[in-house]
């Protein structure tokens, strides 16, 4: 047991937010306190996010305030961690670009962290702070994680949870790193999660959000999504849930039957399109057509009733024109989402969209960013209007 601090800084998507707290929950069991002044903590992590380059960058810079294994304030000497998936992203890199960080531990090695943070404090205990700068462990396997791990009672939240139905993504869409840094899409057994939420109801939770990249693509042995929403839906004590995300390609009439029927169930759907220009969405890999994602649309409107529908867009994605663009300005003015999520195209490694030129000019990104984010306020003051 120690009673050493840790201060956990979560930057990117809500699949990081629960992992944050599983980290926290391994931590906890091994008599950690959790704090949330970085310049108290024995130990600061951050969970990082490489989905986008500014992403990134707010990680780098905020990396850069903790010099020399000091926290900003410059009195307690920390240890510090970076987690997640820039992690897994850059590697051994890190600690050329961040000679601060301690070590680094990808996405897949999450639940080595104890054991990695009790290595270092053991080494520190040795030897001087310029010393434990050069001692560097790289955790990066990539490996399915351990279930125990979702089992330690830690959410961030009394009434809500979020639980993790799936890890990583196999879908391979050209501009995304995600596949990449976390790994392929590996289905967790459903009783386990069943289980997972069994417990959180107990511990007093009634709200719930299931996770993944790609929940539709859920498949444990003959339980697909639709069947495990069933199940969720009856678990005795859960008072209300939702999901995130889904994706076109694999969302189905089959499922906005089974939504409709879920009284439980949030009659929300987050259903990214990414582009209104077919020519373009191939280019993404995609698998869908402007076309299927407008029947999709009206097919949901159709069965799930009174139910709200948004979505995120890429902009200047290469090679995008202006036809391109004003397809998806269109889209976005006919199909009303209730919030869309804009975002300007930025290379990732390893990705295949990286091969291509990024030659949408800066300004023009920013130009197609703000009319699409303009278009979307209009409709979302429009449908509050309508609300009231
Ligand atoms: N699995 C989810 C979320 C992926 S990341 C999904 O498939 O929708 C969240 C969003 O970030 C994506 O939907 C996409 O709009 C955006 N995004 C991903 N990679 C990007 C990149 N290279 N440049 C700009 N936006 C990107
Ligand atoms: Fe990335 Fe596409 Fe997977 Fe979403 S579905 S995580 S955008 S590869
Ligand atoms: Fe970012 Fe990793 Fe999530 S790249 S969006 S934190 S899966």
């Amino acid at each position: 047991m120690t009673n050493k601090s840790i201060y956990i800084r979560t930057f990117g998507c809500q699949m990081n937010v629960r992992d944050s707290e599983v980290i926290c929950g391994l931590l906890v069991k091994e008599g950690y306190k959790i704090i949330d002044e970085p310049n108290k903590a024995d130990i600061i992590l951050f969970n990082t996010c490489s989905v986008r380059q500014h992403a990134e960058d707010k990680v780098w810079s905020e990396l850069g305030k903790f010099k020399k294994g000091q926290s900003p304030s410059g009195t307690v000497p920390s240890i510090i961690g970076m987690v997640g998936c820039m992690a897994q992203n850059y590697k051994e890199k890190i600690f050329e670009r961040a000679p601060n960080v301690n070590f680094a531990v990808g996405p897949s090695d999450i639940q080595r962290i104890p054991e990695i943070i009790k290595r270092v404090i053991s080494h520190k205990s040795q030897v001087t702070s310029q010393d434990l700068l050069e001692f560097k462990i790289w955790e990066t396997d990539g490996g399915i994680r351990p279930e125990e791990i979702y089992h330690t009672g830690f959410y961030e939240d009394k009434k809500h949870a979020y639980i993790v139905v799936s890890e990583g993504c196999s879908n391979f869409c050209s501009y995304c790193v995600v596949p990449y840094v976390r790994g392929e899409l590996r289905n967790r057994n459903y009783k386990e999660i069943l289980k997972e939420i069994e417990e959180a109801v107990d511990k007093g939770i009634t709200k719930i959000t299931l996770l993944g990249q790609n929940v539709n693509a859920y498949q444990y042995n003959d339980i697909n999504f639709a069947k495990l929403i069933e199940f969720v839906n009856l678990v005795k004590g859960l008072e209300e849930f939702s999901f995130i995300t889904s994706h076109p390609k694999d969302t189905s009439i089959d499922l906005f039957k089974t939504m409709a029927n879920l009284e439980k169930l949030k009659k929300y759907l987050h259903l990214p399109v990414q582009s209104g220009s077919d020519r373009i969405l191939e280019l993404m890999n995609r698998g869908y057509t402007r076309k299927f994602y407008f029947d999709l649309v009206d097919n949901y409107r159709k069965i799930v009733k009174s139910a709200t529908l948004t979505t995120d867009i890429i902009v200047g994605f290469p090679t995008e024109t202006e036809t391109d663009f004003l397809q998806t300005h269109n889209l976005v003015k006919d199909i009303e989402f209730d919030a869309a999520y804009i975002f300007k195209y930025s290379p990732r490694p390893h990705t295949e969209a990286e091969k291509l030129a990024d030659d949408v000019q800066r300004k023009e990104k920013e130009k197609r960013h703000k009319t699409i984010l303009d278009a979307q306020k209009d409709i979302s003051n429009e449908k509050k209007c309508l609300k009231k």
